[in-house]
């Protein structure tokens, strides 16, 4: 089995490209930030604070999580039930990035991405797929932009989506999420020791899609 482990900071277009990488390459693509966002869901609906470790981890035995695959998309299921447009608001935005500091919530996850791994070709997408779940990878890609011109297509893409937003709001969220993510003790998002540096800024999505793939193109077949 092969494995393309894509990660970078939120809304470096990590999912977009990962996704008709995989496409092209016939992987499945494996969005792990999504179920990241459905145990921040989970907490929200249970009226927890999703930063408060002592309250989430005891909840994590009453979830379960899978993933399923409809017309190549990856859908995430929340206790029987497809929450994967639901997960994408920016409270539960900031929920996942809470409850993916608690070590436990890392763990509760590591296996069920492990496992999708071990029995397809995957590109799989998040912060520590290089560095903690897939270390193995063949390629590994550090995908990032910067602060201003992720905020703004992360807004783009709340608009394009009907849910209301202000610019200024999605780039502090974003830059707190940012710092969140890559100070946390448990696998903070740092690119991994040889991974490939890619930076968007500046770019359109086709640029930076074509450049990814032509990217792992050439290592599939060197
Ligand atoms: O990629 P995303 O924005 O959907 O991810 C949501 C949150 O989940 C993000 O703030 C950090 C966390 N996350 C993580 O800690 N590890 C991953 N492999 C994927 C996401």
């Amino acid at each position: 089995m092969t494995a393309i482990a894509i990660d970078g900071p939120a809304g470096a277009g990590k999912s977009t490209i990962a996704r008709r990488a995989a496409r092209e390459l016939g992987f499945i693509y494996v969005d792990t930030g999504a179920m990241y966002r459905a145990i921040g869901l989970y907490m929200l609906k249970k009226g927890v604070d999703p930063s408060d470790a002592d309250s989430v981890v005891p909840l994590l035995s009453g979830i379960t999580i899978s993933i399923a695959f409809r017309d190549g998309e990856q859908r995430v299921i929340l206790c029987g039930k497809d929450v994967s447009d639901e997960i994408r608001s920016p409270e539960v935005s900031m929920a996942a990035s809470n409850v993916s500091a608690i070590p436990d919530v890392r763990a509760f996850l590591l296996s069920l991405q492990r496992n999708l791994a071990d029995g397809n070709n995957v590109v799989m997408d998040g912060r520590d797929i290089g560095t903690v779940v897939l270390p193995n990878a063949e390629i590994k890609i550090f995908l990032t932009a910067s602060p201003e011109e992720r905020a703004r297509r992360r807004y783009e893409e709340l608009i394009s989506k009907g849910v209301k937003a202000e610019y200024e709001e999605v780039l502090s969220d974003l830059k707190q999420r940012d710092y969140n993510d890559s100070h946390r003790e448990v696998a903070p998002l740092v690119p991994a020791k040889n991974s490939i540096l890619v930076d968007t800024t500046g770019n359109t999505l086709e640029q930076s899609v074509c450049q990814l793939i032509g990217v792992i193109k050439e290592r599939l077949h060197s």
